[in-house]
């Protein structure tokens, strides 16, 4: 098998419909549905497939070259076994997670599709590689060498690596000073092979300038390899940010992972994004206070009026963060309701007195879009971020297993 077939089962000269570990087994992919015995609470988030699609093809426009999704953190909290399905069926290059047991996952799903696992920790678990035929970030020499023993020992074929540079960040990859030593281990390993060598950028989403010394600094340890002989027929920095801000980061792939789901990297970047996840329920209970009653732990909310108060099942247990206490909002027949009072474990309490004619079954809209008889509007998971003073990638990943994942796909 050619050394590269390792790193793209999708080459494989069993042809892209066979299974790679078991050549002529058909492959199976069930379609992932929340199971019912989940599905009590009307709590849940609706991932909306078409969105994930319309996403890609925005970032394929925007991108020189070939788009490798980020689907780490059960791809942000989406799902990764059923968005990987979705990205691998509408053609996409490859596919980025951080872990190797998220690698392992989408191998056992049936995924295809070359697989990156970019967090740089694989406890010894060489074999593992291997087996599943997952292309690793290395940056370490000891890591090298381990491989290369792990191919010698199966006499399995070269396995293609991607290196990982530190151009700044200064969190995983090898500096420019460490560069000759680990070009120097891989020549002496030809069971390794180079086919990639990566970066990833500090502050793409605040400063186009620092993206141009991250990028001056990869060409300089670039090309410290490539005196050495060794040339990496892709070489990649790109995250979400970086595709809209700079066409020279875009090198031979991009790596976006937020604008996937459908949120700008930054306020104003790239409009044309939709969310792919929405979070939804419907009342537990609905009551009258009259003017002077507190509601919640810490009594930390007084109706000033007499006031209709929603109670959500939905709290932070789920992931609706806490901080969101008399602060945020959700949408109830197209229109705003403040939260009052403070979001606790399992419920969360709404100020429902300005919705006419609220009813038990009314949807409530926590994240994302509503249109309702008194309007249209939307939650975004950077507004619910900016209340809480996070970012959207942490909003979107703390959404809970304990609220089901539905698929849409309209
Ligand atoms: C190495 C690496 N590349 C790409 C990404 C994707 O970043 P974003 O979600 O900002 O597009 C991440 C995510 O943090 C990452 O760690």
């Amino acid at each position: 098998m050619n050394p590269h077939d390792l790193a793209n089962p999708r080459r494989s000269p069993a042809g892209p419909n066979s299974n790679p570990r078991s050549p002529g087994a058909p492959r199976i992919m069930r379609p992932e549905r929340a199971r019912l015995q989940d599905c009590v609470r009307p709590t849940r988030a609706e991932i909306d497939l078409s969105k994930l699609r319309h996403n890609l093809g925005v970032l394929r426009r925007a991108s020189r070259s070939p788009v490798w999704g980020v689907l780490k953190a059960d791809a942000y909290g989406h799902g990764a076994k059923p968005l990987a399905r979705t990205l691998e069926r509408a053609g996409i290059a490859g596919i980025c997670v951080a872990l190797l047991e998220e690698a392992i996952e989408l191998r056992d799903a049936g995924i295809r599709t070359p697989i990156l696992v970019m967090g740089g920790f694989y406890g010894g678990a060489w074999s593992k590689l291997l087996e599943h035929q997952l292309t690793p970030v290395l940056f370490d020499p000891a890591q090298i060498e381990a491989l290369a023993e792990e191919v010698r020992f199966t006499g399995a074929s070269p396995m293609s690596v991607h290196i990982k540079i530190d151009t700044g960040m200064a969190r995983l990859g090898a500096t420019s000073s460490q560069a000759h030593d680990l070009g120097a281990t891989l020549l002496r390993h030809p069971e390794v092979k180079l086919e990639g060598l990566m970066t990833h950028f500090a502050c793409a989403d605040t400063s186009v300038e620092s993206i141009g010394q991250q990028l001056n600094e990869f060409d300089v340890v670039t090309a410290k390899l490539t005196a050495l002989g060794l040339e990496a027929p892709i070489r990649h920095a790109a995250n979400s940010a970086a595709v809209f801000r700079s066409e020279r980061s875009h090198l031979n792939m991009t790596r976006p992972g937020i604008a996937l789901f459908g949120v700008e990297p930054a306020a104003g970047m790239a409009a044309q994004l939709k969310p792919v996840m929405k979070v939804r329920s419907e009342f537990s209970a609905l009551r009258e206070i009259r003017e002077g009653n507190s509601v919640g732990y810490g009594a930390s909310w007084t109706a000033k009026r007499t006031s209709r108060i929603g109670t959500l099942p939905i709290g932070y247990a789920d992931g609706l963060p806490r901080s969101l206490s008399n602060r945020g909002h959700v949408l109830v027949r197209g229109k705003r309701a403040p939260i009052v009072g403070t979001v606790s474990m399992d419920m969360t309490m709404i100020d429902v007195t300005e919705i006419e004619n609220v009813g038990m079954a009314d949807e409530v809209v926590v994240l994302g879009e509503q249109t309702g008889p008194l309007g249209s509007d939307e939650i975004t998971a950077r507004e619910i971020a900016d209340h809480s003073g996070t970012i959207a990638w942490e909003i979107l990943t703390n959404i809970s297993r304990r609220v089901p994942r539905f698929l849409r796909e309209p």
